[in-house]
């Protein structure tokens, strides 16, 4: 499947080398271009036990690049995550002009169907706010592209990222459109192992009132 990963920082280059690594074909998209130059020259710029062998490997295998060229990643994956930084504000809360940034510029450039997943730590009510800039933007290009949105948050450990993606415990999608369930669950299946305490990311994700997860499964075991 073809994936965009926005932000190349530590949760962009795990979630894009994981999922390069099952035989996605993915491509990561920053606006740091020193960034991308290093890893483009095969440079890490974070270090985290494995990432560099997965990333060499999937990067020599052709499933991994790296780009500072938001139309292309735009125009290339079906599913667009959205890993951006989401540092503490003034009054403590969590800023997301980064992340507005990426749904502006998914709406500038969508031209088909996609599901803009995001993987940042926000807020409750941010998918709206996705959603609504991402309109928004459509509506200034005179556009009606059908796209959904949808909560994908991550539990990465540093030190131990690259195994806690591939062997997560537990994997909490929000959404309200039955589809993208089927699309992520197909996107997550090389991930299949058993997981715990999934009740609590469930009822924090229900206290949205316009994002019920539809789904929060937890994965059959891979057998
Ligand atoms: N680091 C962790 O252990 C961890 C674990 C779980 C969740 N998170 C959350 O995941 C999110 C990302 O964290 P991180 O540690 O990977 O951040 P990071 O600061 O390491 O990386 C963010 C990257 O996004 C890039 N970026 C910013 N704006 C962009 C844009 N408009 N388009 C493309 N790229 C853009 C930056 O250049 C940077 O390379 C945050 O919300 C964080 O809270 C982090």
């Amino acid at each position: 499947m073809k994936v965009t990963v926005f932000g190349s920082g530590y949760v962009g280059l795990v979630t894009g080398a994981c999922l390069a690594e099952v035989g996605n074909d993915v491509t990561c998209v920053d606006i740091d271009p020193k960034k991308i130059e290093m890893l483009n020259r095969g440079e890490i710029p974070i270090y985290e036990p494995g990432l560099e062998k997965l990333v060499h490997n999937n990067t020599s295998a052709g499933r991994l690049s790296f780009t500072t060229d938001i139309a292309s990643g735009v125009a290339h994956g079906l599913f667009q995550f959205i890993a951006v930084g989401t540092p503490p504000d003034e009054d403590g809360s969590a800023d997301l002009q980064h992340v507005r940034a990426v749904a502006k510029n998914i709406g500038e450039h969508m031209d088909d169907y996609r599901v803009i997943i995001d993987k940042s730590t926000v807020p409750v009510g941010t998918a709206d706010k996705v959603r609504e800039t991402v309109l928004k933007t459509l509506k200034e290009r005179g556009e009606n592209v059908d796209f959904d949105v949808v909560s994908n948050p991550e539990f990465l450990k540093e030190g131990a990222a690259i195994d806690d993606f591939m062997k997560p415990d537990r994997i909490v999608i929000g959404t309200d459109n039955p589809r993208t369930t089927e699309l992520l669950r197909a996107l997550y299946t090389p991930f299949n192992r058993s997981h715990d305490r999934l009740s609590s990311w469930i009822s924090a994700l229900l206290s949205s009132p316009s994002m019920l997860p539809t789904q929060c499964w937890q994965p059959k075991s891979a057998s």
